[in-house]
């Protein structure tokens, strides 16, 4: 496996792959990879003949006060984690690689990017489509695979790629989780012992809201509510959103009559915790 810096000889090798008739899977990462990457890795193995993976922590979409200058990094054991889940490429460019000191353009989706996340992160979608366009760009891949955890990420980027006709298959990926329910996430390194068992409280609540979808609620303010009412009980734990979506526009449902995506953001101290998961009618 081979660590690349630079745009021109990643895309030139995709190419030639391409062009000696190999398929190539894609997965776009931040690093400082869990088991959670590992799992889209190994998926991109068994269904492509090449796997780029590319860590690029990505300036763009980061808030002002977001956590750009402490997300953690580490590009020795990001390596070996690769290499064991059956990837050819490190895409690792630096900063100065991906963005001219003049760089001006940008993928911006409306609507979308407006719900969940993005009302708390303005900014994020913007630097998350940017980015993603860039690498599918310099990375002209067959497959790329995003996780389920990113739930309105993963509804983003394949808005993004059907509405631009990018020529490229996205693959959503189930969410890997600890033993006792949190979900893998790159984050969780930031809790310490006391706030990394407050976490548990977002998967908790989750299958709180399951239990009761299969035994028949469809009242999705309702279904918040035991949400709402059970995130309380973790003092260390303050919503951001609780929400029943509508997994593709990611607008608001009332009741549950079509598949539903039920998506909630959590900060634990000051580390800020995603989650969610899909009920099917
Ligand atoms: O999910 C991530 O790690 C990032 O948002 C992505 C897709 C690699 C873009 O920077």
């Amino acid at each position: 496996m081979r660590v690349l810096n630079n745009i021109k000889e990643v895309r030139d090798q995709v190419k030639k792959w391409k062009y000696e008739g190999f398929t190539v899977g894609f997965v776009p990462t931040m690093g400082y990879l869990h088991e959670g990457h590992k799992s889209l890795i190994e998926r991109a193995f068994s269904e492509n003949d090449k796997v780029v993976v590319s860590i690029f922590v990505n300036p763009m979409q980061f808030g002002p006060k977001e956590d750009l200058s402490s997300y953690p990094r580490d590009l020795d054991a990001d390596s070996i984690l690769c290499g064991n889940a059956g990837a050819d490429i490190i895409f690792h460019p630096e900063d100065k690689e991906m963005y001219f000191e003049d760089f001006s353009t940008y993928v911006d989706i409306n609507g979308l990017t407006e719900e969940l996340c993005g009302k708390s992160r303005p900014i994020h979608f913007r630097g998350v489509c940017t980015v993603v366009s860039k690498l599918f760009n310099i990375v002209p891949a067959n497959r790329a695979y995003f996780g389920e955890k990113d739930a309105q990420q993963l509804a983003v980027i394949k808005r993004m790629v059907r509405d631009l006709n990018f020529d490229i298959e996205i693959i959503g990926c189930p969410i890997i989780r600890e033993e006792d329910g949190v979900a893998k996430s790159s984050r969780n390194t930031y809790l310490s012992e006391s706030e990394r068992k407050a976490a548990t409280i977002l998967s908790g609540s989750l299958e709180k809201a399951k239990d009761i979808l299969n035994m028949g609620e469809r009242n999705c303010e309702v279904i918040r509510k035991v949400i709402i009412d059970n995130i309380a009980k973790e003092k260390l734990a303050k919503i951001d959103y609780v929400q029943v979506v509508d997994g593709l526009s990611m607008k608001v449902v009332e009741k549950v009559n079509k598949s539903i995506l039920i998506a909630i953001a959590v900060n634990i101290g000051k580390t800020r915790l995603i989650d969610n998961f899909t009920f099917e009618v």
